[in-house]
């Protein structure tokens, strides 16, 4: 079957950097919006974002130019019929989605691939639009699409085997570390990294540490890129508060996934982060900005319960089968930055110390948010290690 062609639908952010990238590895593209300012807006992105790459060196010339010639912006869905992959990234919302997959299908051939970019909806409701749900599989690129290496293909129940390998198989051929999730919420990366900001919104809540000393412990002592407030601050509150809040409602209300009510009102304050000038730090001109307190012990602390935390996650997203080992080690590394896997890393801080540190938070809270993963549990009884 044909994947010359890909199909995208939607030239929003990450319609747009999709496109980029499947023409990069040599597709022709047709991009398809339903606005026609969002489509020139792509056209104008795409030719400013490959200029700048052809001017660094980083492609010659005529490679720019073809990559920018093999995309066709499209004001309808006509030409979408020599696709063999059609990649769906309109906004957030069931019933446009199914809108434009039931659409989709009744223009594509009937071995084209239908794909969704979602991020909190399940690939089952989504793919419950078409007839032959079978072709319909996750494909879950991360912002922004041309620099961050993690795809999470995620199979729905509807899904074939077929549709699934031959999905992995081409984005692979595209430079992407593709890992397999399993369609429920947050996937992999959207859920293991949620005590990254959970916990430390907690830390800070309690006035274990102020918001400088807890980034400057995960950055200095960790070794994360960023810190979880600077991270809130370019995510923008807004979309890492909605984030939470659809996980944790997905999750029927798992206190492991509670929003927190600082968070809260830093979005309906405004305060969204650098977008807006003001966050959790202040990003204007000549702003001042308070200096974490540099305390060893303390920073320590601050990351263990954090570090403990994001383990006592992916150990759990392990022992629910939502990935298997490797791929959860590879998410959180090239999904997000981390500097290490997390299981590797329980490895080497020892699970026996992981449970009781986890049984210590438990002691004080006797809150179901500090249960420590049957998984973990049960191998520190054993011995066992990840790795
Ligand atoms: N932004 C992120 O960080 C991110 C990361 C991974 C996945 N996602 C997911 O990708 C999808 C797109 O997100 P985004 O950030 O690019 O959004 P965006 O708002 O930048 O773009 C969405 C685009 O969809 C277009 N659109 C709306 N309805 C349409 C329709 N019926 N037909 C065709 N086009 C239509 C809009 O005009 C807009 O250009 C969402 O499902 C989102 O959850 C987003």
């Amino acid at each position: 079957m044909i994947m010359d062609t890909i199909g995208i639908v939607g030239a929003g952010a990450m319609g747009s950097g999709i496109a980029q990238v499947a023409a990069t590895a040599g597709h022709e593209v047709v991009i398809y919006d339903a606005n026609r300012e969002a489509l020139d807006n792509s056209r104008s992105g795409h030719k400013k974002i490959i200029n700048r790459l052809v001017e660094k060196g980083k492609i010659a010339d005529l490679e720019g130019a073809d990559i920018i010639a093999r995309i066709h912006y499209r004001e309808t869905l006509h030409d979408f019929t020599k696709c063999g992959l059609v990649i769906e990234a309109v906004i957030e919302d069931l019933s446009v989605k199914k809108d434009v997959f039931e659409r989709l299908e009744k223009i594509v051939s009937e071995k084209t691939i239908l794909a969704t970019n979602t991020s909190s909806l399940s690939i089952a409701s989504v793919a419950a639009a078409c007839l032959h749900s079978d072709r319909v599989v996750g494909i879950h690129f991360f912002n922004p699409a041309p620099l961050m290496p993690l795809v999470e293909i995620i199979p729905a129940v509807q899904s074939s085997t077929e549709v699934v390998m031959r999905s992995k198989e081409l984005i692979d051929s595209w430079s992407k570390v593709t890992v397999l999730a399993k369609d429920t919420p947050g996937f992999i990366v959207n859920r293991v990294a949620r005590p990254f900001y959970g916990e430390a919104l907690r830390i800070y809540e309690e006035g274990i540490a102020d918001i400088p000393t807890i980034d400057w412990a995960l950055k200095e002592i960790g070794g994360f890129r960023m810190g979880p407030f600077e991270l809130m601050d370019f995510i923008g509150n807004d979309v890492n508060y909605t984030v939470t809040e659809t996980v944790f409602s997905s999750f029927y209300f798992d206190p492991r996934y509670r929003p927190s009510f600082t968070q809260k009102r830093m979005a309906e304050a405004g305060y969204l982060g650098r977008k807006t000038g003001k966050g959790y730090y202040d990003y204007s001109e000549g702003a001042t900005n308070p200096q974490p307190v540099k305390d060893p012990e303390l920073g320590q602390q601050v990351l263990n319960r954090v570090l403990v935390m994001l383990i006592n996650e992916a150990a759990d997203a392990l022992f629910w089968k939502i990935a298997d080992r490797d791929d959860i080690d590879l998410a959180m590394t090239k999904g997000v930055n981390y500097p290490k896997g997390l299981l590797k890393w329980a490895d080497e801080i020892g699970i026996e110390k992981c449970v009781s540190d986890l049984d210590a938070l438990y002691n004080i809270y006797h809150e179901d948010r500090y249960r420590c993963s049957p998984l973990l549990r049960t191998m520190a009884s054993r011995g066992h290690k990840f790795y």
